[in-house]
């Protein structure tokens, strides 16, 4: 989402300076070019080093320096930049650029960027609340900057209340919403993610390896895009992304349960959930003991969630996952005929790279009209990405 996107990084002096440092490396995780501008206060907390290390690129510190100058100079760096990002804002920063003043680098490049701007302010709640404070926070705001509300809580002074920066992955959605296009706006998505778990005893489950990555990726970027997006998810060990509403399930029936709750209000689903087709027949009451002799398990099917759904379509997009261990094309294109879907997702889960619990993945994507496309090894907000591209045109058709 992020690819190929330049970001300036601003740092001001407060504690939450070290979370920058996490929401850099999500930022260059996500492949952007960022270059960060260290104000002398956020020096005493974090280290240029570690920015510089994180960026691959030098920290821009001085107004003066005549290296750092040449190399790229604070005009060049406000007008290199897709997004101006402070974090954490002090309540300096915030009153010198509402106030139009500009005394050090970080301040110069604020005023001289045509970027959006998106200021996180983190301060003390008393300074937070404070008028003169306030009143610069409205002033920015009606200037056209954003700035991402600091959170409540428990304060590094000791205080408690609103002050506090926000988790770096809410930064990190923020920013990517600022850079996405707004083209899913107004479309209500409904995206499954993860295994499900289908108990056996109160110990024990069938599962499989899905981690939820992919379903999840979908889920942030088409936030990002202006969806409004519910996400079902089975048991995974991922945060709930910012901006989408989050529904935890277990089993298949539960996510069929809660997918037919949501499906007649959306105008679109995603089915990246790794469905179990099985479920133990009986789910013993107490723990199963082992003894000498065999020991085999009676399961019985599960329903089709999606097929059912592709039964009663009433105008939704349904795309499908599927994961092949081989003649990939031949099965995923039974599946999205039989299960009478828009548009099926194809990964070969032995491709190095690809399918459960990978950062990347390489997919086929197959048309309900006989279109076929193939995806290089992409990371899988880029697979998302390049998805939630393919619906866009859908939609408009
Ligand atoms: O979660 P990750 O670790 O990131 O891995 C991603 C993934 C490999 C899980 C994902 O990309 C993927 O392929 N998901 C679908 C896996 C799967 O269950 O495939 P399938 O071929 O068994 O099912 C085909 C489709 O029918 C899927 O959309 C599935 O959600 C759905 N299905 C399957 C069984 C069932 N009982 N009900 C269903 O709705």
């Amino acid at each position: 989402m992020l690819y190929g996107k330049t970001i300036v990084l601003g740092v001001s002096g407060g504690i939450a300076a070290y979370k920058a440092v996490e929401l850099l490396r999500l930022l260059t995780k996500a492949r952007a070019e960022v270059h960060v501008v260290m104000t002398k206060n956020a020096r005493e907390f974090v280290t240029p080093l570690t920015f510089q290390t994180l960026s691959h690129h030098p920290v821009h510190t001085e107004m003066f320096d005549l290296n750092q100058e040449q190399e790229i100079g604070h005009i060049s760096l406000a007008d290199r930049a897709d997004l101006f990002l402070v974090a954490p804002a002090t309540a300096n920063l915030i009153g010198k650029l509402a106030n139009g003043l500009a005394d050090d680098l970080l301040s110069t490049s604020l005023m001289a960027t045509k970027a959006p701007v998106l200021l996180c302010p983190a301060m003390n709640t008393n300074m937070y609340e404070n008028v003169h404070y306030q009143r610069n926070h409205r002033l920015l705001v009606a200037d056209g900057y954003h700035l991402l509300e600091p959170i409540s809580g428990d304060l590094a002074c000791g205080w408690q209340g609103a002050g506090k920066l926000p988790d770096p992955q809410q930064i990190f959605a923020e920013a990517c919403r600022l850079l996405a296009p707004a083209d899913l706006t107004g479309v209500r998505l409904l995206i499954t993610a993860g295994p499900t778990r289908e108990e056996l005893d109160p110990v024990r489950y069938l599962s499989n390896y899905s981690s939820g990555k992919m379903g999840y990726a979908i889920a942030r970027v088409a936030a990002a895009r202006g969806a409004a997006v519910t996400l079902i998810s089975g048991p995974v060990a991922l945060s709930a992304p910012a901006g989408v509403k989050t529904l935890q399930v277990t089993s298949a029936l539960e996510m069929q349960s809660v997918l037919n709750e949501n499906y007649a209000e959306v105008d679109v689903v995603i089915m990246a959930a790794a469905v179990a087709d099985y479920r133990p027949a009986h789910k013993a009451e107490q723990k199963i003991k082992k003894n000498t002799s065999e020991f085999s398990l009676s399961l019985e099917r599960n329903p089709d969630l999606l097929a059912e759904l592709g039964q009663r379509k009433t105008g939704q997009i349904l795309v499908g996952f599927a994961a092949e261990t081989e003649n990939l094309v031949a099965n995923a294109t039974t599946k999205l005929k039989n299960k009478n879907l828009d548009l099926i997702v194809a990964n070969d889960i032995t491709a190095e790279g690809a399918g459960f619990g990978s950062e990347t993945n390489l997919v086929k994507l197959l048309f309900a009209d006989g279109r076929q496309e193939e995806l290089p090894l992409l990371s899988k907000d880029e697979v998302a990405a390049q998805l939630l591209n393919r619906i866009v045109l859908l939609l408009k058709k």
